[in-house]
């Protein structure tokens, strides 16, 4: 036997390894391919050419036919990296995310870990008792038929530990209380309801009464909290577990228990909104789908998921309420670094009812050709509210660039650019000008070719309070965000240094401020001639802010007149860039109504003033 530090409890060591995946694990060391149940790969152990090293999820274990050697995913590391039993523990622990008992456990940490087995326990009796209920008592009659009348059979009942609640008040109360549970307990985990009396007293209730249960399993398939459905049209259609120390909704997904290995062996996972769709989905064969549990999409369940496969397909309801979720989520889900695709179908509304009207087959031709997160916005987007007008353009793109820039891969950030160009009318140029004027890494690196010196330096929490600010109050017209920025920089530059004034008047003139607030500062400070009688309270306010936002600016000042050049060329940049624009759209009516030269001659134009642009 393994010698076990008394610091570490057996508890926590075998928390440590039910939380832990081996076939993760060893991936570090040795290439792994799947063979049927199990993962082969070269020994790393003894030198090889065939793979005789074997892994088995399953039981969490690993052997080698070539040289003997075995064990779980401690032996392994103890081997590989020739560590003790105790720094095994403590490695896998930190990668499951489980933090290690420095010393050893106070009496309320004893306590709290007796309460988790009892939580775990007590689970394990209520799961089995609305399931058994189901299946083999006339009490689940009931949620039987209902079962079946949705097409659901004996097998994925199983499968998914589907249960029924019987509309009795004491139904779980009474069947366990004969297992020694006390009606606290259950109270305690959020499976019955406590009432004070009138005279004082406490009375108990189930919970989940006369609904269909939907057992939520964790990784392990070991059932953690419940989902129960009304069988006919009442309200709430759901009633689910609440939140306790053990139980958290945002950190847990439906159907994991299948999932974790079917998105890895499928390499990509596929998030649905309800459970049925989760449950209608496997039983057509697709073990890689999970569900949230009646909460959007959280940050941990991104990286739940991220961790069995960096791809993803969004497969919401198609009501608006889905859409908006989707959006949602697939902004999580990018921001985690992942691929993100969409399953729209039109003729359902959600996977479920689609395969009740479709095959299996038709479902994969879906999956197959899932439109891209991006796309998918962009199609939300432009149906809302489509996009007619060059400003229209440019809003609309300004909306995707902070998903497109949360791409690394250039090849595809360039894929989305082009489409968004097709679909707009507009030049990948002039796409690309508007997404790049919103990264500011792309900014730094081309430095002064690019709108802005290399000396600026704006910080980025300043840059979302800036980002934030434009899009707090409305402004006159469309302002692209360089431009804006650029303004706020120059009227900052004069303010500290007023002889910079004259030099801002013989590049540009008088007039050319896009804000108004920022035209109004330009005329009259650094002087302060304010003339408060001519204006409002609310305007004098307005001017105020803008003020404040520009002695925010985290800029270095010392190079003011670099700086300031620079802005300068940014804002004339700016012009001619919606002069290209305009000239765009101009090219496009002429070539709608037929007068091919006419268009072409606005496309030389163009083509001349994009040249210019660029020197
Ligand atoms: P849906 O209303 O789409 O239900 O809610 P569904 O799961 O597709 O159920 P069926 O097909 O009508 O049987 C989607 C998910 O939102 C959560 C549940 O997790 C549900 O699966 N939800 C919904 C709740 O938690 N409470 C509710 O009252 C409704
Ligand atoms: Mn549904």
């Amino acid at each position: 036997m393994l010698k076990v530090d008394n610091r570490i409890s057996e508890d926590f060591i075998e928390e440590v390894r039910r939380q832990a995946d081996i076939v993760e694990i060893i991936s570090e060391h040795v290439v792994l391919k799947r063979t049927g149940k199990n993962f082969q790969g070269l020994c790393p152990f003894h030198s090889e050419k065939t793979p005789s090293f074997n892994v088995n999820p399953d039981r969490q274990m690993f052997y080698c036919f070539g040289c003997q050697t075995g064990g779980n995913v401690f032996s392994f590391l103890m081997k590989k990296e020739n560590l003790s039993f105790i720094e095994a523990v403590r490695r896998v622990a930190e990668k499951v995310g489980l933090e290690l008992p420095a010393k050893e456990l106070s009496p309320q940490e004893k306590k709290n870990e007796r309460r988790r087995l009892r939580f775990k326990e007590i689970h394990e009796l209520a799961a089995a008792y609305f399931h058994e209920l189901l299946l083999h008592r006339p009490e689940g009659q009931a949620g039987l038929e209902y079962l079946k009348g949705r097409g659901i059979e004996e097998k994925t009942i199983k499968d998914f530990r589907l249960g029924y609640a019987p509309d009795r008040w004491d139904g779980l109360l009474s069947e366990l209380a004969g297992k020694g549970v006390l009606p606290e307990e259950l109270v305690d985990f959020g499976l019955a309801i406590q009432k004070i009396n009138e005279d004082g007293g406490n009375s108990f209730y189930d919970r989940f009464r006369g609904r269909i249960i939907y057992t939520i399993l964790d990784l392990h398939a070991s059932p953690i909290a419940f989902g129960g459905r009304v069988l006919d049209g009442s309200l709430p259609k759901y009633l689910n577990s609440p939140e306790t120390a053990f139980f958290h909704k945002g950190r847990n997904l439906y159907g994991i228990h299948f999932a974790s290995r079917g998105i890895r062996e499928a390499g990509y996972s596929l998030l649905l909104e309800g459970y049925m769709d989760t449950i209608a989905v496997y039983k057509a064969g697709f073990s890689n789908a999970v569900a949230s549990l009646g909460t959007a999409l959280t940050r941990d369940q991104a990286k739940i998921l991220k961790k069995y496969a960096n791809r993803i397909i969004i497969g919401y309801d198609s009501d608006e309420a889905g859409i908006q979720a989707a959006l949602r989520a697939g902004e999580i889900l990018l921001e985690e670094g992942m691929t993100v695709g969409v399953l729209v179908l039109e003729d359902a509304k959600d996977p479920d009812e689609f395969l009740r009207k479709h095959s299996p087959d038709e479902f994969r031709r879906k999956l197959e050709n899932t439109v891209t997160f991006i796309e998918y916005k962009y199609k939300v987007l432009a149906r809302a509210h489509p996009p007619r007008t060059i400003p229209d353009k440019a809003e609309l793109i300004r909306k995707l660039a902070p998903d497109i820039l949360k791409n690394p891969s250039p090849v595809e950030r360039e894929g989305y650019e082009r489409y968004l160009s097709l679909e707009l009318g507009l030049t990948l140029e002039a796409v690309q000008h508007e997404i790049n004027s919103l990264d500011k890494k792309s900014r730094d690196n081309k430095g002064k070719q690019e709108n802005f010196s290399q000396k600026q330096d704006i910080s980025v929490k300043k840059r979302n309070t800036i980002e934030g600010t434009e899009f707090d109050y409305p402004l006159d017209s469309f302002v692209p965000l360089g431009v804006f920025r650029a303004e706020q920089i120059i009227l900052r530059l004069v303010l500290e240094y007023p002889h910079l004034k004259a030099r801002v008047l013989e590049n540009l003139k008088q007039d050319f401020w896009r804000l108004r607030e920022h035209q109004y500062i330009f005329t009259h400070y650094p002087e302060k001639n304010l003339d408060y009688t001519e204006n409002d309270d609310s305007w004098y306010e307005q001017i105020q802010r803008r003020l404040a936002e520009i002695y925010q600016l985290d800029i270095d000042t010392n190079h003011a007149e670099i700086l300031l050049q620079d802005c300068i060329t940014s804002i004339l940049a700016a012009k001619n860039r919606e002069t290209v624009e305009d000239l765009q759209a101009k090219m496009i009516r002429l070539e709608k109504s037929g007068d091919m030269a006419g268009a072409l001659a606005v496309l030389q134009e163009i083509g001349e003033r994009l040249k210019r642009g660029e020197k």
